[in-house]
């Protein structure tokens, strides 16, 4: 399947639609700043065309079709309830070791008994459920059933809810967009229902997640998908099956390389695939730990998001034969500099390379946009020891570098608080070297547009406050082009350099 083209979200409009219903009140006007930053870094670019009913796409069987063990055709074969290794440290001696569903360090579900459900609403971002036992599917209603071992009644209890219903996407507080995720049911069969006989039997734990909301932006694909899908499940090992809603095949080609990544079996289409499936066990809902964080101390085996870079690197070096090591250890360090079309542009960026290049760096220049895949992103910036670019979701790349490397973001005017909580923080987290150029009035094209002395280029948080959010999204992040001072510049490209020199690579890549 070809990697389809990244479809350029240049509309603003899912953000102007929740500006909208902002000021009619929706939430008080403390609240709409008070949320303003973590929202604008995650409204940023989304793209009208994503954030699509479930139905938008008709994938029936894309890849579900010849998805396992065994098929609707065959009787099933006999149970094969083999207990699944949940990578449970403690008891690595050998023995069987018990599924592991919820890897969270005091969840109230870490300690959840065999055969029941079990949900953490605590989080202002998500809500996660978890089924431990014989979970079969009902694809009409979009529920997961729970049914009781052989002989046992179910574990009903009086006090537990007869219904749990979950939206798995990690934006609980936003609800525009979370009305557009579908509510997946989870309940214990009742004693009179019939076991719905498996079509499709899995030996791995199903977690549900969404490729929809605003999933179609980059920056939105790894924020509220793959990264959180990956906090979820990372301690299952790829022993997982991920029962996606939303399905698209705009997704699954963009990101084969990391949804393998996260699941060595296929991917099921939830919504459209009407097969019974049968799971030992089954996650609803995905973690998160802040805008394109890991938390380690949240997460039993204290993984990182160094480890989420791992499994980026091994995803797209497995594929690809093993780099040649560059000889020459002297080799100029490379810098990569990501070019933007229509806004927040570097009006003279050849001029810029050309320092930068007499400065002693080979430059890339890595064009946006242009429906390349990931994978050859990937590999271009993985061999920079530097990456340049100004604000904005392609950035979310800054992944593909190695630790030790360094990203520059430059912030336009206006942006600077949201540049640093989208990308500046989580780069520094995945030890990569931050820093971040913020633009002066005049390396503003603003100050051509605005009279000398205006507050919105002399004075941008004044401006921001006075003037809201649809302006922010209008003219800082959609009507404004950079021109960076190369006197000024200079001093940043030599202090990249220097870092460069003292860090850059020098034998093949690390894997892992
Ligand atoms: C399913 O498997 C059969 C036989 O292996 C193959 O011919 C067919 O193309 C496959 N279908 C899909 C959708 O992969
Ligand atoms: C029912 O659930 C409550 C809380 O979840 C628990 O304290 C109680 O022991 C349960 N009762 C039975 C009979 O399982
Ligand atoms: C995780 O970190 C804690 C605290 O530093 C430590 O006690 C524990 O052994 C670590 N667990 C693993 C699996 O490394
Ligand atoms: C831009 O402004 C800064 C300080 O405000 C000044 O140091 C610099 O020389 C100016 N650059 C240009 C090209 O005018
Ligand atoms: C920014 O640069 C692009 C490409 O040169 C151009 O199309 C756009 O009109 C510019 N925007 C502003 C606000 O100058």
């Amino acid at each position: 399947m070809a990697a389809s083209k990244v479809p350029v979200p240049k509309a603003l409009g899912a953000m102007e639609d929740a500006a909208a219903a902002a000021k009619k009140g929706k939430w008080g006007f403390v609240q709409f700043f008070f949320v303003l930053a973590v929202v604008l870094c995650v409204l940023l670019y989304a793209p009208r065309v994503f954030v699509l009913a479930p139905q938008g796409v008709d994938v029936v069987g894309f890849f579900a079709a010849n998805s396992s063990t065994s098929s609707s055709g065959s009787p099933p074969p006999v149970l094969r309830q083999r207990v699944v290794d949940g990578s449970d440290k403690e008891d690595d001696d050998g023995r069987r070791r018990r599924l592991v569903l919820d890897n969270q360090v005091n969840s109230p579900c870490s300690s959840m008994g065999d055969h029941t459900i079990c949900c953490d609403r605590s989080s202002v971002h998500t809500d996660v459920c978890f089924m431990s036992g014989d979970v079969r599917t009902d694809a009409a209603s979009l529920s997961l059933l729970l049914f009781p071992p052989p002989g046992q009644q179910p574990n009903l209890n009086a006090s537990s809810p007869p219904e749990e219903r979950v939206r798995p996407y990690p934006r609980k507080w936003e609800r525009l967009i979370m009305e557009r995720i579908p509510e997946v049911r989870l309940r214990v069969a009742r004693p009179e229902e019939e076991k719905k006989e498996c079509d499709v039997r899995h030996d791995a734990p199903l977690l549900v997640m969404s490729a929809g909301g605003y999933t179609g932006n980059l920056f939105h694909s790894f924020n509220d998908g793959l990264l959180p899908a990956w906090v979820t499940s990372q301690h299952l090992r790829r022993r997982v099956v991920l029962g996606v809603l939303s399905y698209n095949p705009w997704w699954a080609g963009t990101f084969r390389e990391i949804i393998s990544g996260l699941s060595e079996h296929h991917v099921v289409d939830l919504v459209h695939d009407t097969r019974t499936h049968c799971f030992p066990g089954a996650i609803v809902g995905t973690r998160f730990h802040g805008i394109l964080l890991v938390d380690a101390a949240r997460l039993r085996d204290n993984k990182t998001i160094v480890d989420f870079h791992h499994l980026l690197a091994s995803s797209y070096e497995a594929k690809q034969p093993a780099p040649v090591p560059e000889t020459n250890v002297r080799r100029r360090p490379r810098l990569g500099i990501v070019s933007r079309k229509g806004t927040r542009v570097i009006e003279n960026q050849a001029a810029v390379a050309a320092l930068a290049s007499s400065m002693g760096f080979d430059v890339d220049i890595l064009e946006t946009a242009n429906g390349v895949p990931l994978s050859v992103w990937y590999a271009s910036v993985s061999r920079c020891d530097a990456l340049l670019g100004v604000h904005g979701a392609d950035l979310t790349k800054f992944f593909f570098l190695r630790p030790g490397a360094s990203l520059t973001q430059i912030a336009p005017l206006g942006v600077s608080a949201i540049a640093m909580d989208c990308f500046g923080v989580p780069a520094a987290r995945m030890g990569v070297r931050y820093e971040q150029y913020e633009v002066g009035g005049n390396e503003s094209s603003l100050a051509r547009k605005y009279p000398p002395g205006d507050e919105v280029v002399a004075d941008p948080e004044k401006a921001k406050r006075s003037k809201g959010w649809g302006f922010v999204a209008r003219v800082y992040l959609g009507g404004q082009n950079v021109t960076l001072d190369l006197g000024r510049f200079r001093d940043t490209l030599a202090g990249l350099h220097a870092h460069a020199m003292l860090h850059k690579e020098t034998g093949g890549r690390s894997r892992r």
